[in-house]
């Protein structure tokens, strides 16, 4: 058998890691890139709900492919990856270069509309994808389309009530309003002691920008008002890490420190099975 991961596969995670000045940063990226152990527990959290073996799992987003490696190692009968940056698609392709595991498929897509036929696959996995697309609900409605009926889709994201903004770890930055969020940081950036901001922090800035990030509150809405399009069904809903705790809602979310305690959010939505006919 090939080496696996290829030599290929890792001399492209050292170029892509390359022009991260930081090296804490660069060996994160790195370490992230190269070690898929995190997605087994992801496996095991998604089979509570559907088994992967034997079902076509999309993994959206799949960055670098590791979830689709695991999703194939767990017996899923195609695997397969879907990505909108063409250098993480690239390196994704690449790590199955002498993978003994059969259908796996790594496409490249607009982020808008899936490559794949209607009621297509059993389980749709979305880990911290959400918050990154042009078009939350958009993005939700090409998911719905393309699964199947008695298919899930498994989807986590930041909590957008916890204090920390988990992509830049400043606190409360997400609180603020989107619309007055991006003004107030495109006038930051436009001013001239910008320049004098650390390579970081402008990073971290442009990170916030166009930044969709729906509360709890805001995602069982946007999912329940698709519900008149598709037959689905919210199976479960929970705040968790380390521990977890099923959704309520709050009349005043942001104030209640219970919401607060919780980094990430986690909705299951079952696509609901077609009746069986009657004899
Ligand atoms: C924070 S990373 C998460 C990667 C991976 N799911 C994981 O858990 O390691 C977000 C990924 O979503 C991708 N992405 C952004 N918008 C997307 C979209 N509309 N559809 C699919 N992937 C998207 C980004 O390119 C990036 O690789």
């Amino acid at each position: 058998m090939t080496d696996f991961p290829s030599a290929d596969f890792k001399n492209a995670v050292e170029k892509y890691a390359a022009p991260v000045t930081d090296p804490v940063d660069r060996e994160r990226i790195r370490d992230v890139n190269t070690d898929p152990s995190r997605f087994y527990y992801w496996a095991d959290e998604i089979e509570q709900y559907h088994s992967l073996s034997g079902s076509a799992v999309l993994s959206s987003g799949c960055s670098s492919g590791g979830c689709v490696q695991v999703f194939s190692e767990r017996g899923a009968s195609k695997a397969i990856g879907v990505e909108v940056d063409p250098a993480l698609c690239e390196l994704s392709k690449l790590r199955f270069q002498g993978w003994p595991g059969k259908n796996v498929q790594i496409d490249l897509y607009d982020g808008l509309t899936l490559p794949y036929e209607d009621q297509s696959v059993d389980v749709v996995s979305s880990l911290h994808v959400l918050e990154h697309t042009k078009d939350n609900r958009r993005y939700l409605s090409d998911i719905f389309r393309v699964l199947k009926p008695g298919g899930i889709l498994f989807l986590d994201l930041p909590n957008r009530y916890y204090k920390m903004e988990q992509h830049t770890m400043y606190n409360y930055v997400h609180y603020v309003p989107k619309c007055i969020r991006d003004g107030l940081i495109a006038a930051i950036l436009k001013l001239p002691i910008s320049n004098t901001l650390s390579e970081g922090v402008r990073h971290r800035l442009n990170v916030l920008l166009d930044y969709h990030f729906p509360s709890p509150a805001q995602l069982i809405k946007m999912v329940e008002s698709l519900s008149a399009e598709y037959k689905i069904e919210i199976e479960d809903a929970l705040y968790h890490s380390p521990e977890k705790r099923r959704y309520r809602p709050h009349p005043m979310p942001y104030l209640s420190c219970r919401t607060r305690r919780y980094p990430s959010f986690r909705i299951v939505v079952r696509k609901l099975p077609n009746p069986v006919p009657a004899l």
